[in-house]
């Protein structure tokens, strides 16, 4: 958001003022995406009026909403006071190719009312989600199934980016088998799979995010490649696999619980087999890093990412050493461990 006229310096307190009112903007792309307003531009411009009539809201409040989005960018107002949609805009309609309307939900709603907590939880150590609802956030979620589903497809979002660059970096090739542990709706294990024809894989996750995820990869033409399994990482995982990939797992929960997930993995595991943890590798100093932010959501639901030390200090007390990192192409890093002994 800009509050200065192009060209002019923009001063320090202009900066810092831009940073404060971000929340703001977070709310009403949350109003936006809730109200489904960019799937109702979908077939062309529309007054604010026939908006708000479609998606009961009050017209006159809902325009002062669009009309705030579209100074930056969000949705478009011509002449004739219809809205429409642009390039910002149209990821947030459910059918874009790569579409952010249920992580702007998840950020708007869950999220949102527990970052309100944030200052309870640095002053005591708790988790600000849990204060704010009174439950662990997995808990939360299993006890709202339609809340989860909107989590697994906000989470689709940000495997869409991720996925390819993981799949480039890290050779899978010399696995038969891959466990995508907390693997939620198997878009990344569909990507691997599809990638590798004769490897075969399982899709390891709660067994309602199990049973959803049945239906999403049945539509992935993955010809029997693919076995999906509910269960609990805490209680086991599958076992006999080559490679269990552990993407934005371990950075959900904190140590104790880490390493009980991790140590699981290595129990289960094909005595030459790899565990890869797939997160952000928290950068020592002060260059910017998304994972530093990451950390903050992360912070409120109770988990923490990671420097290189501290995976590797994880995966000592799992019984693994950790044996290479492998950057790719994204934020994130592919995390080997092999059994220590
Ligand atoms: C942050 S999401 C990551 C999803 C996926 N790996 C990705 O990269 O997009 C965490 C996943 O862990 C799963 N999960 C949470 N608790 C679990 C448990 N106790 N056992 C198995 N899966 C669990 C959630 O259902 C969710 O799919």
């Amino acid at each position: 958001m800009t509050t200065t006229k192009n060209h002019e310096e923009v001063s320090t307190k202009q900066v810092l003022g831009q940073m404060l009112v971000g929340a703001w903007m977070t709310q009403a792309i949350y109003v936006a995406a809730e109200l489904g307003i960019a799937d109702l531009l979908a077939a062309g411009p529309r007054t604010v009026e026939e908006l708000a009539e479609d998606c009961h809201a009050h017209a006159s409040s809902l325009y002062r909403v669009l009309r705030a989005l579209a100074s930056v960018g969000i949705f478009a107002e011509d002449a004739h006071g219809r809205f429409s949609l642009t390039p910002l805009a149209e990821q947030l309609r459910s059918d874009a190719p790569d579409p952010q309307r249920a992580f702007a939900i998840m950020l708007g709603a869950e999220f949102y009312k527990s970052w309100g907590k944030l200052l309870h939880g640095v002053k005591t150590g708790g988790e600000a989600f849990r204060t704010a609802f009174g439950v662990p956030f997995f808990q939360y979620m299993t006890e709202h199934p339609e809340r989860h589903s909107i989590y697994d497809a906000a989470m689709e979002s940000f495997a869409v980016g991720e996925t390819e660059p993981m799949i480039d970096a890290y050779d899978f090739s010399p696995f038969k088998t891959v466990a995508d542990v907390g693997g939620g709706n198997g878009l990344v294990l569909a990507s691997i799979l599809k990638r590798h024809p004769g490897m075969k894989g399982i899709l390891f996750d709660l067994p309602a995010v199990a049973d959803r995820a049945r239906t999403i990869v049945s539509g992935f033409s993955l010809d029997g490649q693919c076995q999906i399994v509910g269960g609990d990482f805490f209680a086991s995982v599958p076992t006999g696999v080559d490679a269990y990939v552990l993407r934005h797992i371990i950075h959900d929960w904190n140590d104790d619980d880490a390493v009980a997930i991790l140590r699981n993995c290595r129990e289960a595991m094909n005595p030459e087999g790899r565990v890869l943890v797939v997160e952000i590798v928290i950068p020592p100093g002060n260059e910017p890093c998304f994972g530093k932010w990451l950390d903050l959501m992360m912070l409120v639901v109770g988990g923490r990412e990671r420097t290189e030390e501290q995976y590797r200090r994880l995966f000592a007390e799992a019984g693994l050493k950790l044996s290479r990192i492998v950057p790719t192409a994204a934020e994130i890093s592919v995390i080997e461990g092999i059994r220590a002994s």
